[in-house]
Order: structure tokens, then C-alpha cells, then sequence
């Protein structure tokens, strides 16, 4: 399974925030926004990645990961030179992607709970076309809104509705099998001259084959694409890491645990960074597990 990062868009909603820097490298308390996609990704065992972003902005995320291969990944990047929608992604990834399944996910959206490497690798298992996954909010005209039948089966989508039929937002991951890219070049423009990820999904839901997985309480899901929604967001780790002391979306512990690069490998990155909490915190773990084995 291929993975696709969307780091696009002008950011106009954080303005003047985002005037000079993009969105998705702005920090979510002690890491750039984009840390928390990527560990995503990683948590499904995804190791070739293609980051799209704007042409202004690929440089800066180059200079972030550059070909990710310290973190034991294949990391590529493509340019959208246009805001054209989500769906314009999978069109641009589409030799990424090369008839392999693939999983999109959006460059602002956080997720975070138990087991959810788990539950990533079960919804992989389980994909015959696309998997969706929902989340209860109660600003759900913001999103994409799931109508479920009274089995919890999918009956529709609908791209923010202006009388949401539920209080259930599709997040901005999505799981897709080798036909994404046929159905995303079978969409034409909305209203708002974008191809809509809705359209993709709507696509499948109409084939009946889009499954939904509900991620409810004990579960969170963030977008910090607002400056509100961004510092709730910091607060949210901030707090979680000062509690308990780990650290949410450290992609260098993740590489590790995944088994993307060993132990050794972990301490390098992290001596790198060393004069910073983050560091230190990544040559902790290494140290740790390396003597746990
Ligand atoms: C996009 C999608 C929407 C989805 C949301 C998740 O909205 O269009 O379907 O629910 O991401 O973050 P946008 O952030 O572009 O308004």
C-alpha cells in the first residue's frame, strides 16, 4: 500500500499565519503539524510516501525529511500548483501509486488513540474499495457528514451540508484499492471548481463498496486548520505528553517501533536533535529499547 501526504492549499483560513509558511509545517505544540499525518502513515506499516504541496512550499518540506531514508522510508513529493480539491491528489499521485492501493490523508488532520495501529491494520485487511473513517463532532457543516442506517451501514455523504443529517464527520483519511485513481479521473469540478474527495467516496458508496469505521469515544480526532483549532490542538498534546511523559507523533520513536530503522539508527536522529526536549526524548527511547532486547 502506497501513502499520500496533501500538504496543499493557501492556508487562507490562518492568514496572516500562513503568509509565509505553510499551514502544515506550522508547530502542533513540539513538532511541525505534518509529523502528525506521517505518523499515521507509518502506524499502517506504510513505507513509500508522496508529499504534495504547493510549489512555494515543497522546498521547506524537502529540507524536512528530504528522501526519508534516515527514517528507514521512501519519501517522494510532487507540486499541486493550483488548489484543484483532495481528489486532484490521487490523480497527481498517480504513478506513486502504480495500480497499488493506497491511502490519502490530509496534511492538517490529527489522529490519536489506543490501538490504533490495530485498528489501521484491520482496516487495511478488511479494504475492498474504499474505508472511510468518521468521528463524532458538533460542528459536523465544517466536514464531509455520514448518514448511518440503523445497522451503522453507510447510506450517504454529503460534502458540508448546510443541515448535516448527522453529528458524524468523515476524516481526512481515506483507504483506497488499485481503482482510486480510475474513479478519481471519472470526476468532474463542483460549484466550487474543486475535484471533491466526497465525489470519490460517493463512487464507491455507490458500487457498495466503501466501508465505514467509526471512531468514537476514547478516540481522538483533531484538524488544527483553523488558529483555533491549532491551539486547541497543542494543548491537547502538551498535555498528554507532560502527563504521561510520551511523546504523541514522534516519528523517529515510530520508525523504531515499526521496525522501519533499529535502535542504533534512533540515537543517531536523536543525538541530532539532542539540545531540545524532543531529542533527548528519542534517544531515551532508543536507549530503552535497545536495552530491552
Ligand atoms: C476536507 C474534506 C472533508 C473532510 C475534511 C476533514 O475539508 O473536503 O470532506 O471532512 O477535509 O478534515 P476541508 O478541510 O478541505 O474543508
Amino acid at each position: 500500500m502506497k501513502g499520500i501526504i496533501l500538504a496543499g492549499g493557501n492556508g487562507t483560513r490562518m492568514y496572516p499565519l500562513t503568509l509565509a509558511c505553510c499551514k502544515q509545517l506550522l508547530p502542533v505544540y513540539d513538532k511541525p503539524m505534518i509529523f502528525y499525518p506521517l505518523s499515521v502513515l507509518m502506524l499502517a506499516r506504510i513505507g513509500e510516501i508522496l508529499v504534495i504541496s504547493t510549489p512555494s512550499t515543497t522546498p521547506s518540506l524537502r529540507d524536512l525529511f528530504g528522501d526519508g531514508s534516515h527514517l528507514g522510508l521512501d519519501i517522494g513529493y510532487a507540486v499541486q500548483d493550483e488548489p484543484r480539491g483532495i481528489a486532484d491528489a490521487l490523480l497527481i499521485g498517480a504513478d506513486h501509486i502504480a495500480g497499488d492501493d493506497c491511502a490519502l490523508i490530509l496534511g492538517d488532520n490529527i489522529f490519536h488513540g489506543a490501538r490504533f495501529t490495530d485498528m489501521l491494520a484491520a482496516s487495511r485487511a478488511a479494504n475492498h474499495g474504499c474505508t472511510l473513517f468518521s468521528y463524532p463532532v458538533t460542528d459536523p457543516e465544517r466536514y464531509a457528514v455520514a448518514e448511518l442506517g440503523s445497522a451503522g451501514e453507510l447510506l450517504s455523504i454529503v460534502e458540508k451540508p448546510l443541515h448535516p443529517r448527522s453529528e458524524n464527520a468523515i476524516t481526512g483519511l481515506y483507504l483506497y484499492d488499485r481503482e482510486v485513481v480510475e474513479i478519481a479521473r471519472g470526476i468532474r469540478p463542483s460549484s466550487r471548481g474543486e475535484l471533491e474527495i466526497t465525489d470519490v467516496n460517493r463512487a464507491y458508496l455507490d458500487a457498495g463498496r466503501a466501508r465505514l469505521v467509526e471512531l468514537g469515544r476514547g478516540f481522538t480526532w483533531l484538524d488544527a486548520g483553523t488558529p483555533e483549532s491549532l491551539l486547541e490542538a497543542a494543548e491537547y498534546v502538551r498535555t498528554l505528553e507532560n502527563r504521561q511523559g510520551i511523546s504523541v507523533a514522534c516519528i523517529e520513536e515510530i520508525a523504531l517501533r515499526m521496525g522501519f530503522i533499529d535502535a542504533e539508527q534512533c540515537f543517531r536522529l536523536g543525538s541530532e536533535l539532542g539540545a531540545s526536549n524532543y531529542g533527548r526524548y528519542v534517544m531515551e527511547v532508543a536507549a530503552e529499547i535497545s536495552a530491552a532486547h
